[in-house]
């Protein structure tokens, strides 16, 4: 913890926890009873403070709204067995945060107003950390611009706020993804590396396209050729092909998963193969067809480990192995869990503690 700022704290006249059903979360439509919220004036990030959470009353020339200048965060927090609630890599989004802030002009978040806003919001709401299978309190911080002007330039101002919800699993099932080879997620020197809103916006018309024809997602390829994988609309990408577990190198068109971090980290621990490497489309649809892609998942946040069971290329669908087979991808997804809920030791101190 760094050094304490004063958070004045509005409480909940009644919590709406009674309302909500833990048995059955659906992702991301459920929200914890408070907010925090912290505006950034033109020079310094002040008036910290947590509040019930409620609508935001924004004037129509707010230029996030016009001009997209907002960048956003994933993370979770979880029971572990003895019952404490802990923050999986916070500070690595709280780095990210700043990374994104930075490629949209915005100023830099200091690290007590993040990491003291969310532990505060978090012992606030410690009792809407689920504790169920495959659920957690997923967490989005957040900057986006106040300025209210219409003319294009970044903002002076910015409001960051972090808001909680419980969520089960991002996908209910198997994952069917088409290899996109038309539209692009992100060019070089363009944006792609950050979690900036925009980016999302821009994938949803491809996806939805996808979803059309029965997908669940699209995996980006490289915007000049289409012929290189990039990443997923939700998540970095994972193959397991002749017994090497090989993903896309970070740049500046990729996002830099945590998880995809954390599975590569366990996976070099283990002495597993791993080519963090440029993978050509043709590869992967050559070693489908030739039932050497052992396995396909995704990596992220929301997604944690989602398996993939079928990929779309050029009008063609591909199968892959049954989700049992996939010895890598289920040892990493149990890894990860020991590590979160205090059942295996956790070497890289990725776990933190309220
Ligand atoms: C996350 O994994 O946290 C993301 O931000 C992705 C989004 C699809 C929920």
């Amino acid at each position: 913890m760094v050094d304490t700022l004063p958070i004045d704290i509005t409480r909940a006249k009644q919590s709406r926890i009674t309302e909500v059903d833990f048995s059955n979360i659906p992702f991301g439509r459920v929200f914890s009873d408070h907010m925090f919220v912290a505006d950034y004036d033109g020079t310094a990030w002040t008036n910290l403070r947590i509040v019930p959470y409620q609508p935001l009353q924004l004037s129509p020339a707010n230029s996030a709204l016009h001009y997209g200048q907002s960048v956003f965060e994933g993370m979770k927090a979880y029971k572990n067995t003895a019952g404490e609630v802990v923050v999986f890599r916070p500070l690595d989004n709280f780095h990210r945060l700043n990374r994104s802030a930075e490629r949209m002009c915005m100023p830099p978040l200091p690290e007590e107003v993040f990491m003291n806003g969310l532990m505060e919001l978090l012992k606030l709401d410690n009792q809407w950390v689920p504790d169920g299978e495959n659920t957690a309190l997923y967490i989005r911080p957040f900057i986006f611009a106040t300025d209210n002007y219409i003319g294009i330039r970044a903002s002076d101002t910015y409001t960051f706020m972090i808001f909680t919800c419980p969520v089960g699993a991002y996908y209910s099932e198997p994952v069917r993804v088409k290899i996109e080879t038309h539209y692009s997620r992100a060019t070089e020197g363009g944006t792609g590396a950050a979690k900036a809103a925009g980016n999302y916006a821009a994938s949803l018309y491809p996806a939805r396209r996808a979803q059309q024809q029965g997908y669940h997602q699209l995996v980006w390829t490289d915007s000049k050729t289409h012929q290189y994988i990039e990443e997923s609309g939700t998540m970095n990408v994972m193959f397991v092909i002749d017994g090497k577990l090989i993903t896309t190198p970070l740049s500046d068109t990729i996002l830099a998963g945590i998880t995809r971090d954390s599975v590569l980290t366990l996976a070099r621990e283990w002495g597993y193969p791993v080519e963090e490497r440029r993978i050509a489309v043709s590869e992967v649809i050559a070693a489908a067809k030739e039932g050497r892609l052992q396995e396909a998942f995704g990596t992220g946040t929301a997604a944690t480990i989602a398996q993939i069971i079928q990929i779309g290329h050029e009008e063609q669908d591909y199968m892959l192995p049954p989700i049992a087979e996939r010895k890598f991808s289920n040892r990493v997804f149990k890894a990860l869990n020991d590590i979160k809920s205090g059942q295996a030791e956790d070497k890289w101190n990725w776990v933190y503690k309220l």
